[in-house]
């Protein structure tokens, strides 16, 4: 056992350690907090602990507890509200109020509750790890697959039927050396990313129902996105769309918010959510992992690792899982302020030297995968951070690291914001690298010429930033006239198109057919134009004509109406075009 030398914040160091390793768990104090090894010199750890240390004092016992940082993962992990180490927020709450208060244990997923198993496999079948054994409905939409664990195996010697605790035996595998009793509950170090059997291509689409992010920014499933912007921007916005919206069945969120009230809205707000696909409460498909600033910065750093754990264990049974990270500027300094208690020595900006490793390390744990098992099944952990640079200014290090890491970077901009231009999202500076692996399923699922309408409508607006710098020094009249209707047509794309408002009913969700079809428009308007302008038609009537109207409120126009819709715009925009031939 060793003993405490020295406390700085939630940092602490204790000698007699030898025999510890990294990261292992240390019960700190007369009152058993709970601390994590991130140093070892000699017989010396330094120890960074998920409590308030306040009261603490050197002489207190350390004990090293065999074990490194877990999450218990198992029937009950969704609907969940946990902090960075898995306790179950709610519950504690209960117990101790709304301060957490130190060395209190309440069990991450109930040990109590019994669950309905229903076996899958049968005595006398040979299962390897990530076999199914059987099933539990956990929530309404959710049904948990029980998995043999990594690293287990064997011939089924008895499997059960009715109703268990997550802690109990449920069947019993017996390879050549041992028997291994196998229960609905695993545990998982959440530094460690969990096995598969294969990473797969990024070639399906993580569909947002964001025309912005869909149409023009594509993320794929099992891919990554980073969403940097500056305060009031529309990062919590966006995740939160994303949280209701994408097409992954289980949703992870993780809150690291600065102020606590902001962590408070995510937690009265979500469970109120409503998941637009089958009216149900959101959260019967989300777990929700929240970090306030009251909280020590050791459990925030943990709780990326706690979420992207989570989101992996989905995975493993066969779903497309969605990690949001709102912000990851917060876990950045996390790291930055147990980097400086260490005393070690300074990156940029004062961030460690391993924050790029860090991020990377993390970011890498999404994918799309086939899972262990003999019967192959597919999922995917999709990641989507939120970072707040300060002042909104990108080329700070945690935005320049996420960047090098991530996939696709929607990027919000201030201007845009200040406009209300919502979604911030700048279409000039954004980008997604997996436009091209993505094209092929656009093509199949939507239309042959998605690509094709991207493009165009693209080149349409980044001819409007040329334009605008002659605009501005020699005034709109002095264009010719091809290039006032590509402004026109810039407008409508960025305000009719590209401005999508998450509060609207209809509005908030766009299915990528809708956002073809309202491309298509925009641009056949484009097309007609260009032909009535060589056949003599003025600038100024063509931005006259009230099927600009029209197209304006097409996005208000609820999915199941579209089509007729679609079909009424496309005749007037040929009658109101074609007159002037
Ligand atoms: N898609 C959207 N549709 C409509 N309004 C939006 C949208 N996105 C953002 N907004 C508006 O912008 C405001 C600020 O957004 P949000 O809280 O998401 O910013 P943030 O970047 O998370 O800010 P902070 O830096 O404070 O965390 C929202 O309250 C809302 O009014
Ligand atoms: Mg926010």
């Amino acid at each position: 056992m060793g003993k405490i030398i020295r406390v700085a914040g939630s940092l602490v160091e204790a000698n007699g350690m030898r025999g510890s390793s990294m990261y292992e768990l240390v019960k700190i104090g007369d009152e058993g907090l709970t601390g994590e090894i991130i140093r070892l010199v000699g017989d010396t750890a330094s120890i960074q602990v998920y409590e308030d240390t306040t009261g603490l004092m050197p002489g207190e016992p350390a004990d090293a507890m065999g074990k490194s940082l877990c999450v218990e993962l198992g029937p009950g992990v969704i609907k969940s509200i946990y902090d960075g180490i898995q306790r179950p927020l709610n519950l504690i709450r209960d117990k101790a109020g709304d301060y957490i208060s130190r060395g209190i244990t309440v069990p991450p997923i109930d040990k109590n509750k019994k669950w309905e198993f229903l076996p899958k496999a049968k005595v006398g079948d040979k299962l390897a790890s990530g076999d199914i054994i059987g099933e539990i409905k956990e929530t309404k939409v959710i049904t948990n697959r029980v998995m043999v664990p990594p690293g287990v195996g064997g011939t089924v010697e008895r499997i059960e039927d009715g109703k268990f605790k997550v802690t109990d035996t449920v069947c019993v595998l017996k390879d050549d050396k041992k028997e291994h009793e196998i229960s609905s509950m695993q545990i998982w170090p959440v530094r460690k990313p969990r096995p598969f059997k294969k990473k797969l291509e990024s070639s399906v689409p993580m569909i947002s129902g964001q025309r912005v992010f869909d149409t023009f920014f594509p993320i794929a499933s099992g891919g990554t996105a980073a969403i940097p912007g500056g305060f009031g921007t529309g990062k919590t916005v966006s995740q939160h769309q994303l949280a209701k919206w994408v097409d992954a069945e289980v949703i992870v969120y993780v809150g690291c918010g600065e102020r606590g009230n902001e962590m408070t809205e995510v937690l009265e707000e979500f469970p109120k959510l409503e998941d637009p696909k089958n009216k149900l409460p959101l959260m019967e498909r989300t777990c929700l992992i929240a970090n306030t600033s009251n909280m020590p910065v050791a459990a925030r750093e943990a709780s990326v690792y706690t979420g992207i754990t989570l989101a992996e264990y989905y995975r493993d049974m066969g779903y497309n899982t969605a990690v949001m990270a709102d912000s990851t500027s917060r876990w950045a300094e996390a790291m930055r302020e147990i980097s400086g208690r260490l005393e070690e020595m300074p990156g940029e900006e004062g961030y460690p030297a391993y924050l790029a490793s860090r991020l990377a390390e993390f970011y890498e744990r999404s994918g799309r995968v086939i899972a262990l098992g003999s019967e192959e099944r597919t999922g995917s952990v999709s990641v989507i951070g939120a970072v707040s640079p300060p002042g909104g200014d990108f080329s700070e290090p945690v935005t320049q690291n996420t960047l090098r890491v991530t996939h696709v970077f929607w990027a919000l901009d201030a201007k845009l914001a200040d406009r209300r231009h919502f979604p911030a999202i700048n279409w000039l500076t954004s980008y997604s690298l997996y436009t091209e692996s993505l094209k092929e399923w656009f093509k199949e699922n939507v239309a042959e010429d998605w690509t094709n309408k991207r493009t165009e409508a693209m080149v349409i607006l980044q001819k409007e930033s040329e334009l605008r710098e002659i605009v501005q020094l020699v005034g709109p009249d002095a264009l010719p006239d091809r290039e006032k209707v590509v402004l026109d047509v810039a407008r409508m794309l960025r305000e009719d198109f590209l401005q999508q408002n998450a509060f609207h009913e209809v509005d908030t969700y766009c299915s990528p057919q809708k956002q073809y079809k309202m491309l298509s428009l925009i641009l056949k308007f484009y097309e007609k134009a260009m032909i009535a302008l060589e056949n003599g038609m003025e600038p100024s009537e063509i931005n006259q004509l009230d099927v600009i109207d029209d197209i304006a409120k097409m996005k208000f126009i609820p999915e199941e109406k579209f089509d007729d819709e679609f079909n009424r715009l496309t005749k007037k925009i040929d009658m109101q075009l074609e007159r002037a031939g």
